[in-house]
C-alpha cells in the first residue's frame, strides 16, 4: 500500500542512509543453518525465489547471530548524527583510505566517468571493486544509499574550496578538513531534524531540555534492534527512473539495487528525480514481497522475519510489555 501521506521514495533511502550513520552491529560468525523454518505448506514463498536457486527446496533459512555471549552486542558507529558512514567508524579508516591522499582537505573521489554530473565524482573504489565508504559497502549499500553518500562528500569537497577561496593560507589542510567535515555533519543534521523528522512524526519537533551533561551518550538499545528497523516497509518492489522532464523511462527492481555502476549509468540528478516522484510503502505492517526473499551474501533472507528474530537474539522484551513501561 503506497504512502498515505503521499511521502517519497527520497524519504526511505534517507533514513537507509542515515541509519547507518548511528547504528553498525557486529555479525559474530555464529551461524544457524536452519534460522528461519519456511512451513512446508508456504508453497508462495518456496516458489518465489528459494525452490528455484536449491534443489530440493530449502526447508529453512540462514540466520547469524549479532549477540555475543562473552560481550553482547558492540555497535561501532557512534550514536551521534556525525557522517560515521561517511567518514568511517574509526580516525585510521579515514586517514589512510577515505581522505584524498593528493589533497588532505578533501575526501577522496573518482573523477574518472567523462559526463557533466561524473565532473563532480562518483564513489571511490578500492582494489577489491567494492566502493570506499565509511562502513562495509556491501552491508546495506546500493545505489540509493550510495546516492547520499556521493552528495555529501561532493559538498565535503565543494566546501573545501569554497572555504580555500575565502581564507586562503591561513589554514592547514587538516584544519580546512575538518572545518568542510563540520559543515557536512550539520547539514546531515539540518536535514534530518528539521525536514525528515517533521515529515514523519507527522510534527516539527519541539525544543529539546532535557541535554544532561553528565550522561553517557548511547543509542537506545529497543530503537535500535527493534523500532529504527520501520523503514524496512518502506521499500517497494520497483523503482522508476524517470527521464529529465519527469517521464518513466526504465524499471530498477529492488533485487537489483545493488547491481555494480548503476549511479554512473543513471547520474545523481536522475536518481534523485526518480526517487522524488515516487510514493514510497505506507509505514505499515506489511514489507513487499522482495523484502521477504532478499538476497544477501548469496543468501536468501526474509527480512519480516529476520527483523523479529534479531529482538529475540538481542533479548529485547516483548512488544506490548514495552510499550506498558
Ligand atoms: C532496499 C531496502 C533495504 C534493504 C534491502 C535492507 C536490508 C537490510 C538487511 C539485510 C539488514 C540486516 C538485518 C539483520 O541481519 O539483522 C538490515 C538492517 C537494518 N536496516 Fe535495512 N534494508 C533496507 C532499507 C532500510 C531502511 C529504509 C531503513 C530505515 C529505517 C533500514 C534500517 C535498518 C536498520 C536500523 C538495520 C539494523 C542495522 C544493524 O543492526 O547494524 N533499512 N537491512
Amino acid at each position: 500500500m503506497k504512502s498515505k501521506r503521499k511521502s517519497s521514495h527520497l524519504m526511505t533511502f534517507w533514513i537507509d542512509f542515515l541509519a547507518f550513520d548511528v547504528i553498525k552491529s557486529i555479525e559474530t560468525g555464529e551461524i544457524y543453518n536452519n534460522g528461519v523454518l519456511i512451513p512446508s505448506d508456504d508453497k508462495f514463498y518456496l516458489s518465489y525465489g528459494v525452490e528455484n536457486t536449491t534443489s530440493p527446496p530449502k526447508p529453512a533459512l540462514q540466520y547469524n547471530r549479532t549477540y555475543s555471549v562473552s560481550h553482547g552486542t558492540i555497535n561501532e558507529a557512534t550514536s551521534f548524527i556525525d557522517g560515521s558512514s561517511i567518514y568511517g567508524l574509526n580516525e585510521t579508516n579515514l586517514n589512510l583510505t577515505l581522505r584524498d591522499p593528493v589533497d588532505l582537505c578533501k575526501m577522496r573521489m573518482n573523477y574518472t566517468v567523462d559526463t557533466a554530473d561524473g565532473k563532480f565524482g562518483y564513489l571511490p573504489r578500492g582494489k577489491d571493486g567494492q566502493y570506499l565508504i565509511g562502513h562495509l559497502p556491501t552491508r546495506g549499500g546500493h545505489v540509493f544509499t550510495n546516492l547520499f553518500h556521493t552528495i555529501f562528500i561532493r559538498e565535503h569537497n565543494r566546501k573545501c574550496d569554497e572555504l580555500r577561496q575565502k581564507y586562503g593560507n591561513s589554514l592547514t589542510d587538516n584544519e580546512y578538513f575538518q572545518e568542510a567535515r563540520k559543515w557536512v555533519i550539520a547539514l546531515l543534521q539540518v536535514v534530518h531534524y528539521r525536514e525528515y523528522l517533521p515529515i514523519i512524526m507527522g510534527t516539527t519537533l519541539s525544543t529539546y531540555t532535557a541535554y544532561n551533561s553528565t550522561l553517557t551518550p548511547g543509542l537506545d538499545y529497543f530503537f535500535a534492534t527493534a523500532t529504527f528497523r520501520y523503514g524496512h516497509s518502506e521499500a517497494s518492489d520497483s523503482y522508476q527512473i524517470m527521464n529529465q522532464n519527469g517521464e518513466p523511462e526504465s524499471i530498477l527492481m529492488l533485487e537489483n539495487l545493488q547491481l555494480p555502476d548503476l549511479l554512473e549509468i543513471y547520474s545523481v540528478p536522475t536518481a534523485v528525480l526518480s526517487l522524488s516522484l515516487q510514493r514510497q510503502e505506507e509505514l505499515d505492517i506489511l514489507y513487499s514481497d522482495f523484502m521477504r526473499a532478499h538476497t544477501v551474501g548469496g543468501n536468501f533472507t526474509d527480512m519480516a522475519s529476520i527483523d523479529h528474530l534479531r529482538s529475540r537474539d538481542r533479548g529485547m522484551p516483548m512488544y506490548n510489555d514495552v510499550r506498558v513501561n
